[in-house]
Formats: structure tokens, sequence, C-alpha cells
């Protein structure tokens, strides 16, 4: 750690708006009074913006703005100037195509909210999958002082006396249903039972993995992850993070000091400890791309392969976000990756403290929910990064939720073209498809649904389920949800819609996976692959114009993130011109 706070006081960029008496700053100032802010607070304090993913549309972010308050109450307390400001909202439940292709608009339109306006630092008030990931990328672009404080998970819910996970129970009760073992009127009532509170997925989803990481990174206060959305102590931390942020701004703590090499490869490192989403890996190669850290798949396959899961969580465990609070949430992984050795102790945090200082002393009081490591759900709990002439760039696997008996294989392709193939086919008895085959998805990366879709763990055909069977190799291009679980490989790059050889894959082609050698292989000659290659045409049709053209015209691959391309790397924060 190498931090040394600026010297305070100082003048900051809200200065450059509201100090002094040119008709610009009047203009800037004068309007502001309309909502009855003395003069005086526009004295050169700090102008905190409290950037509020709320929306009736994003669920999970449904409460954030009585969260706003306490912020704000902190700000207040720490002698900030608290500005309420929203911004765009990508909920994963409601936005179509997908709420993966709105994340780098959202980032995109955050960054220029936050550099465009007189705000000297930020709380990024998030909860749901893509708005934690989209305000890092803006802060790491602008690299303006910023703090997380996400909206916390859901209480537990059950059904029927059993514990029911935010998604994962839903993948089980689909499957159910098809399988003919549930009533679509046990069905509806399981799903009223699911969301019985305000917060985000109460899995070890997507959600709680990106809370997770943006706390491994050293971006929250420690402990913020876990607490509960309706437990009285996510509002203590709220008003926590708002005064904390006021004297960031005046030590002029960046996320650039705080998301270094190190802070990353802590992130990549809870993620296994977690069993966390694979999601992550998208969003942290995109966080990094835009805070100039050269991190890439094989980083995650390096750096997780040793890590142990011992968070019992659903989907790879038993229990939820809830319990996991009570047995003292994340501090006490760091701790335990801090003494297995698997820790960058000196990483610097938003508190201004080392990563290890805030953890050192943490209890676990739950050994049945934070495992000691003799009985971790899997010693290699990281991301598996798989690599063959099926995946040049790489595929992603998530050891923790996959099936031991499939993670060497060999089986039969069964091929689908695109999602609306798969729906067309995947429920007919006279699919020629059984347990042995591997089930192969094109067209849904980043370019090709578009925005990459969570379609990875597509369900397996009615007459394998009637037999009892629960997984199946699946292969594709696209994501799959945080909550989900299955031998399902991902992200494979280049994706089909770009021409990778996934897009080349024929019904009946035989093809090989070998995790613990990392291996993802078709089995046709090199000179037939180059052939098939040679003779692909894209399929998928680019949309005249608006975002939809944008995103595919400039998306990367989900190998180094799926950023658009330009706008990879910090632009920092320069005040600009004035408006007038
Ligand atoms: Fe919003 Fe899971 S759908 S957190």
């Amino acid at each position: 750690m190498t931090f040394k706070p600026a010297p305070w006081p100082r003048a900051l960029r809200s200065t450059h708006w509201y100090s002094g008496t040119s008709r610009d700053t009047i203009y800037h100032r004068g309007w502001m009074k309309n909502q009855g802010w003395p003069h005086d607070l526009f004295d050169g304090r700090p102008v905190i913006g409290i950037l509020n993913t709320w929306s009736d549309m994003t669920p999970c972010n449904g409460h954030l703005r009585e969260l706003a308050e306490k912020v704000k109450a902190g700000v207040w307390e720490a002698g900030g100037f608290p500005l309420e400001v929203p911004v765009f909202s990508a909920s994963e439940n409601t936005f179509r195509p997908t709420a993966m292709m709105y994340r780098n608009l959202a980032a995109l339109a955050i960054e220029e909210t936050m550099r465009g306006q007189p705000i000297d630092g930020a709380v990024l008030l998030v909860g749901c999958d893509k708005t934690t990931p989209s305000l890092l990328m803006a802060a790491a672009s602008t690299d303006i002082p910023s703090i997380v404080v996400t909206g916390g998970p859901m209480l537990n819910g059950y059904f029927r006396g059993e514990r029911v996970g935010s998604g994962t129970h839903l993948w089980k009760f689909s499957e159910a249903v098809k399988a003919g073992t549930m009533t679509q009127e046990e069905f509806l009532e399981a799903e009223a039972s699911m969301s019985r509170s305000s917060g985000s997925c109460n899995t070890m989803g997507t959600a709680s993995t990106m809370a997770s990481m943006a706390e491994a990174l050293g971006m929250a206060l420690s402990g913020n992850a876990a607490i509960p959305a309706v437990d009285s102590r996510r509002r203590v931390m709220a008003q926590l993070t708002g005064r904390r942020i006021v004297q960031m701004v005046k030590d002029d703590l960046k996320p650039s000091d705080i998301m270094t090499r190190q802070a990353f490869e802590n992130a990549i490192r809870t993620n296994g400890a977690i069993g966390g989403s694979t999601n992550a890996v998208i969003h942290l190669l995109a966080i990094a791309g835009r805070v100039g850290v050269d991190l890439t798949l094989d980083d995650w396959d390096r750096l997780g392969r040793d890590v142990a899961t011992i968070v019992n969580l659903m989907p790879s465990g038993k229990y939820l976000m809830e319990e996991f609070f009570y047995a003292g949430g994340l501090p006490v992984v760091l701790r335990r990756l801090g003494e297995g050795g698997q820790l960058h102790k000196d990483a610097l945090t938003v508190s201004g403290q080392t990563i290890w200082e805030e953890v050192k002393d943490v209890i676990n009081h739950d050994e049945d929910v934070i495992l000691p490591l003799e009985r971790a759900l899997t010693t290699q709990g990281g991301i598996s990064v798989l690599k063959g002439n099926l995946a040049p760039n790489g595929a992603v696997l998530k050891p923790s939720a996959a099936s031991l008996h499939l993670m060497v294989h060999r089986g039969r392709a069964v091929v689908f073209e695109d999602i609306d193939d798969y729906k067309a086919k995947i429920n007919d008895e006279t699919l020629d498809i059984d347990e042995t085959c591997v089930m192969v998805l094109k067209n849904c990366g980043p370019k090709g649904y578009p925005g990459m879709a969570e379609v990875g763990n597509m369900g397996l055909p009615p007459k394998v389920l009637r037999k009892g069977i629960t997984d199946m190799i699946r292969i594709s291009d696209a994501r799959m949800s945080g909550t989900a679980y299955g031998t399902v490989i991902l992200h494979t790059s280049p994706e089909a819609a770009a021409g990778g050889p996934l897009a080349v894959v024929r019904d009946g082609d035989m093809i090989e996976l070998d995790v613990p050698n990392r291996r993802l292989h078709l089995d046709i000659s090199d000179e037939e692959l180059a052939a098939r290659l040679a003779q692909w045409k894209p399929t998928h049709e680019l949309p005249p114009s608006g975002y939809a053209w944008l995103h595919q015209q400039h998306v990367q691959g989900a190998d180094t993130g799926a950023d658009l391309d330009f706008l990879k790397g910090c632009r920092g924060n320069p005040v600009g011109k004035d408006s007038h």
C-alpha cells in the first residue's frame, strides 16, 4: 500500500461549476437554489453524487431510494453535499433481449453523467446483476473517488419447508414441471415464496457475486456484500458509506488507487472461494480494461485453480445469503484466503485500510455455511478456462456447479443453430439425443443474440429428464445465470456469430471435454475444420440503426470482457469547457 492522502483543503472539481460570480457560475449554482439549498453549501465542500439505480422496473433495486436517504445522512454528517442522481438501471429480469446488452450502454451513460456534472465523489447504489459492473466500469473510466453500497439480498425463500433459492429453484421447478413431477399450481405457489422481501437474488448468483467482487476489490466497506436488504444493518452500512465517501474525496482516494492488479487477483480468488458466478469473469475483465489493469482469461484459470470453494451456498451448495451473513459473510472468507496465502494482504480498500486490516480478526459463526477446508465443496473451485480447436480464445466452466462424472467425457454433438432452433426441437420426442450426447448451442454470444443471453444452461430434453438424469454437457457462446448449475461450458470464444469454430460444429461430430487438462476439442481434422470455416457465412442480421447497431459493430469478445472497443480505458475527469 503506497497511498498518500492529498492535502486538504484544496479546490475540488465542483468549484469549477459552483465557485465565483461569473455568469456561468451563477447559471450552474443559481438554478440549484430552486431546490432550497442555502448559499453556504456551495463553499467548496465535497459534492457527492449518489448514483441511484432505483427503478420500479428493476425490482431487485426497488428499495434503493430509502437507502439513498441513509447515504445522504452520512454525507451530511461528514460535511459533504449529497445530491441523488438517477442513472440507467439495467434490470436482469426485465430487459430484452438481455440486460447484458445494456451493461455497456449504462456504463457509457453513467461515465458521462459523472464527468459532465459537478461530482467530486460518487456513491454507487447498486444491486441487480448488471448494475454493479456498469457503475464500476463508469467509475473506473472517470477515476472519480467512488464507493459501492449494494441493496443487499432478499431473505430466504421457503416452499413447503424447503429453502427456495432465487433462480436456482426456478430451473429445478421448471424441469420438474417438464418431467411431470410438479403441477402448474405448485409452480405458482413456489414462485411466490421465492421473492418474499426487497433485495437481490438470495443465492450466490451474479448479484451476490458482484457484491462480493466489489468488496474483494476493496471498493465497498468491509461486510457490505451479505447484509440482507431488509436488515437494519444494511441501512447503517449505507450511512457509513455516505460518511466515508466525503473523506475519500478529501484524501483523493480514487478507483485507480484501489482497483490494482493485486485487487483483481484478490477478487478472482474470492470468486473461487465463494463458488461465484461465471458472469464475474466477463465483468472483472471489463472493469480491469477500464482501469488499465492487463487482466486475461488465463489469470482466471491460474489464480483460481487451487482455491477451495468453502461457501456452502446455492447454486453450488445448500444455504442462502441470509445464512452467509449470520456466519460472518465475506470478511470470514477473505480472512481464510489470507491465512492460506491466497490474498494480497496489503491491497488498499475504500476505508483507507488494507484488506487484511479489515478482516484479520473476524470470526466464523457457522462452519456449516462457511466450511473448513477439509469439508470444502471442491478443492478446485476457481473458474476453469478451457481451450482447444473448439475454443481457441477460451471457454469457461464452473467446476463447483458441474458434475464430477462429466469432467472427462467424449460425446456426440446435438446442434442447435440458435435459441429458436433449440426451443423448436428440445421437446420433440423424436430428437436423436441421450444423456451421453453433448448439446451445442450457437449464436448466443455478444454479437449473436445480441448481448450474450443467459441461455447456456439450456434445459435437458424431457425424455432424458424422465430417466432421472439431471445433467448433460452443454456448450455455447452464451452466458449462464449465476444461480444456475450443471456441466455447462460457456463464453466459447470466438463466438459463432463472429465465425468462431463453434459456428461449424455439425450434428454427429464428436466432442471431447477434459477439464483436468483444460481441453475442449472438436474431433475433426485440421483440414476439415479449415474447410468448414472457409465456407462459413454470417447468418445474423445487423440492426439498421440505434444502440443495437452500435453494440453489434463494436462489442468485443467474451474472452476480453465484452466491452465496446471504444470504451476501453480510463478517460479521467477533466472539467471541460463551460456550457454557456
Ligand atoms: Fe436482479 Fe437476480 S434478477 S439480482
